[in-house]
């Protein structure tokens, strides 16, 4: 017993942040600074922020990428009697927010192949009560946004982007999020590719979204707390002009982001570098390997999930049970959300009512994949594969 940590048998987590000891630096000096709200490092994500994804964008840091699509669909007219279309092949947040505005989310099946939002789909459940779009770029994969963006054109829909897992992702050469869409949202989630515990971005060409976005993350004030404090007018003195909500990012948060954004293109180079050694290595095995991005393009590989094949010797669940078993933890994305109590009973859907989600869920593992993963953390996971699957 010398101590040390047996790797082989120590249990290797489905996903892990990269935190270095610049950000721990920079939350340390936040809280020094006894600023632990949104302030001048928030402001300084948010520049940076917007830098990163390209000129003319303005960035608005929030406390989750639900509060971010939340005050986007607001910020965009969304309101009772509206439908908004998405995916079932989401987590939850991606549609819960369609319903605190009062509109109803209408489910449009994904392509089986990419596992995304099929746009023809799309085109089947518009109605005349129709008025927006969330597209989700799932795993880090860019979703089709020509076919998407023509039909928003056609029947004057608003798209906002639900980028939990697409930072940074590439579509035709751009950056999600300085695409001609409404609005973009991101997540910082513990687990994702920038990780400040909780937090999230919006960002938008729109001035007004962003200001409209910007007022209603801080209750709906016309000046926010940083500003109050540090401008010539007199502190005490602010405006309420909406009922708005509390989705202010913290400096703390923000401390993390600063850092945490400078590595995403290193980030994004490793967890590619991980997915071509799963491809490589499990493509003699009964499954189905991601879909890949077009040639020239970046998938954020946020996750990295496998479908077994009808030829797989073992159920889904068992696969996962044993990869426990052997100490790997892996996960499953997603429930579609039509198969969930809420949606199910709220809406009144069946399993086949959305065949491509139910299909893909039936199949789906997320295995680990995050930039702390050495390479015989790895190679753990392949050989565990090979020993359930082969
Ligand atoms: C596709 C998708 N959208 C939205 C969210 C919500 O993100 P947050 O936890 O930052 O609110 C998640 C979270 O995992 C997600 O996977």
């Amino acid at each position: 017993m010398d101590g040390a940590p047996d790797k082989k048998n120590s249990f290797l987590p489905f996903a892990l942040p990269d935190i270095g000891e610049e950000e721990v630096q920079e939350v340390a000096d936040s809280v020094r600074s006894g600023w632990l709200t949104t302030g001048w490092k928030t402001k300084q994500f948010e520049e940076q922020f917007s830098t990163f994804i390209g000129d003319g964008i303005y960035a608005v840091a929030v406390n989750s990428a639900t509060a971010g699509l939340h005050l986007a669909l607001e910020a965009a007219g969304i309101g009772p009697g509206d439908e908004v279309i998405t995916t079932p092949y989401t987590f939850t947040a991606t549609a819960e927010v369609i319903g605190y505005l009062g509109a109803a989310p209408v489910f449009a099946d994904i392509d089986p192949l990419t596992l995304n939002i099929d746009c023809a789909k799309v085109e089947a459940v518009i109605t005349s009560r129709s008025k927006a779009i969330i597209p989700v770029h799932f795993a880090g994969l860019a979703c089709d946004m020509k076919p998407l963006l023509e039909l928003a054109r056609q029947y004057g829909l608003t798209v906002i982007e639900d980028a939990a897992h697409a930072l940074p992702t590439t579509y035709d050469g751009n950056l999600i999020g300085s695409l001609d869409t409404d609005a973009t949202v991101y997540s910082f989630y513990a687990t994702k590719t920038l990780a400040t515990g909780e937090g999230g971005m919006i960002v938008t060409r729109n001035r007004e979204l962003a200001e409209r976005c910007r007022v209603m993350r801080l209750h709906g004030i016309s000046r926010d707390v940083f500003d109050r404090y540090t401008s010539t007018r007199p502190s005490w003195h602010y405006e309420v002009i909406a009922a708005g909500f509390k989705y202010n990012m913290t400096d703390i948060a923000a401390s993390l982001g600063i850092h945490q954004l400078r590595k995403v293109p290193a980030f994004q180079q490793k967890r590619a570098q991980m997915a071509n050694i799963y491809d490589e290595c499990l493509a003699a095995l009964p499954v189905i390997l991601p879909p890949k991005p077009v040639p020239g393009d970046l998938h954020a590989w946020h996750l990295y999930v496998i479908r077994l094949t009808d030829d797989s010797p073992v159920s889904r669940d068992s696969c996962i049970a044993q990869m426990a078993e052997k100490g790997i933890g892996c996960s499953v994305h997603f429930i579609p959300l039509h198969l969930h109590p809420y949606w199910r009973d709220a809406y009144g859907f069946k399993p086949e009512d959305f065949p491509s989600a139910l299909r893909a869920y039936q199949q789906a593992i997320s295995l680990p994949i995050y930039t702390k993963m050495e390479a015989a953390d790895q190679q753990r996971v392949i050989d565990a594969l090979y020993e359930i699957l082969q």
